[in-house]
């Protein structure tokens, strides 16, 4: 094999601060909009941040129709949905706002009415097509309103697919948004819930690009086309990543315990946004591959602090229940990166650290900002590992940049292991993100 040589540095322009959103409409006429579809979810428009920002747009004399039907977890169904109203609208810009789900929407509904297909088609093969945009699509912009998948700055939309029991996504370099406002104003208001969800999203995708397999451990694609957006831990990957695991450690618990702590909730924003560039570059592995499963083959969990229109497991905590076991497993692949990013969450040195110390860390945060105790709290129990594996392992795109590449008797092994990070009965008091 001959091992890659190069990396590439890209990074989604973000204009970052406290009422940023304003410059929605003077961002649009700049990328050449006139006409836009704002695509978002019932509860972003019901707080009032879509009209807001919809005036923004307006103001600058772009004319903008509101798609408000983006779905919480977004599925094949939804983003279709979305798709085909982007088709018939003759849009020349799209816009998202909202969490994750409303701004992968975007993506896809841009994808498809720039370069119409079927989404299945653009779905990263094995699951779907595999088809590659012929070319950039119409200009996005994306405005998160919770701090989690740092959506806003990576080239993914994720979506659910439960016919097949799984989740999967379309990513390629060409739905990498043209701009993305972070405006932690618009965070007021997110449910603890959410924000412990989201905030431990954004955990998980740093330490899992940060500890990814190294760039020039992989091998050489043949063509530049072949060259895939998730190329491993590189060194600037690995300054965005570590940051967002330092903010990470920093704010959190506060964003959590604390709505109108706007420092620590925005400090969360930028977090997401620095963490999405980083995996954006380096790419997550047995969490999130883990994740899919867990989030497509029951619906069955009604989080609380979310909309209860249909039972899910929220992105975040779907993630963050295998953290620790999958993060005990890479130890031994760099034990020296994963010390390191257990002291960047925990902010002070760790110098006897081992294979438990990272596992540690996280599950004191899970702890502390009331995220389920496992994966049995969601629902599973040993009888379900085998199917939870199966859906774990199609994520090969994901586990491909695992530091240490997981058989199926690993990845059972860390399910197993990820049932019960703690006894529930002993978090149920004093936990910040129950409580509200
Ligand atoms: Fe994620």
């Amino acid at each position: 094999m001959t091992n890659e040589t190069i990396f590439t540095l890209e990074a989604t322009p973000i204009k970052f601060g406290a009422g940023a959103s304003a410059d929605a409409g003077w961002e649009l006429k700049r990328l050449g909009a006139s006409r836009v579809m704002v695509i978002s979810d019932p509860g972003i428009v019901e707080a009032g941040i879509t009209g807001r920002v919809v005036e923004a747009i307006e103001a600058a004399g772009i004319e903008a129709v509101v798609f408000d039907r983006a779905r919480v977890e977004p599925s094949a169904e939804s983003m279709q949905e979305a798709a085909d109203f982007a088709v018939d609208g003759d849009f020349d810009g799209f816009v998202g706002v909202g969490g994750g789900s409303s701004l992968d929407t975007a993506k896809v509904a841009d994808l498809v009415a720039t370069h119409p297909a079927a989404i299945m088609d653009y779905v990263n093969a094995p699951v779907g097509g595999g088809k590659k945009p012929p070319g950039p699509l119409k200009p996005l912009l994306a405005i998160p309103t919770t701090a989690g998948t740092g959506s806003e700055a990576t080239t993914v939309a994720v979506l659910d697919l439960p016919d097949l029991k799984t989740k999967s996504g379309i990513s390629h370099r060409y739905l990498r948004p043209h701009q993305g406002i972070v405006d932690p104003e618009l965070l007021r208001g997110v449910p603890a819930e959410v924000t412990s969800s989201c905030g431990l999203d954004v955990v998980c995708h740093a330490v899992e690009s940060f500890v990814s397999k190294p760039y020039d451990a992989r091998e050489r694609p043949d063509t530049p086309d072949d060259r895939p957006p998730y190329q491993g831990a590189n060194p600037v990957s690995d300054v965005w990543s570590a940051k967002a695991l330092e903010y990470g450690g920093q704010y959190l618990r506060r964003a959590v315990s604390d709505a109108d702590d706007l420092e620590a909730r925005g400090h969360m924003m930028l977090a997401a946004s620095l963490a999405g560039i980083g995996f954006g570059s380096a790419g997550v592995h047995i969490p999130h591959a883990c994740a899919y499963p867990i989030a497509s083959l029951k619906h069955e969990w009604s989080p609380p602090g979310y909309p209860d229109d249909h039972p899910f497991v929220p992105h975040g905590w779907s993630v963050i229940v295998t953290a620790p076991a999958a993060f005990r497993y890479t130890y031994e692949a760099d034990p020296e990166k994963h010390r390191r990013a257990a002291e960047l969450i925990a902010g002070e040195p760790i110098p006897d650290a081992d294979e438990n110390t990272l596992p540690q860390v996280l599950t004191d945060l899970m702890r502390d900002v009331g995220a389920p105790s496992g994966v049995r709290e969601l629902g599973y129990d040993d009888g379900d590992i085998e199917a939870l594996v199966e859906g774990a392992m199609k994520q090969q795109r994901l586990l491909v940049v695992s530091p240490r590449e997981p058989s199926e008797d690993d990845v059972a092994a860390i399910l197993r292991d990820s049932m019960e990070n703690w006894s529930p009965a002993a978090a149920s008091a004093g936990s910040p993100g129950r409580e509200r």
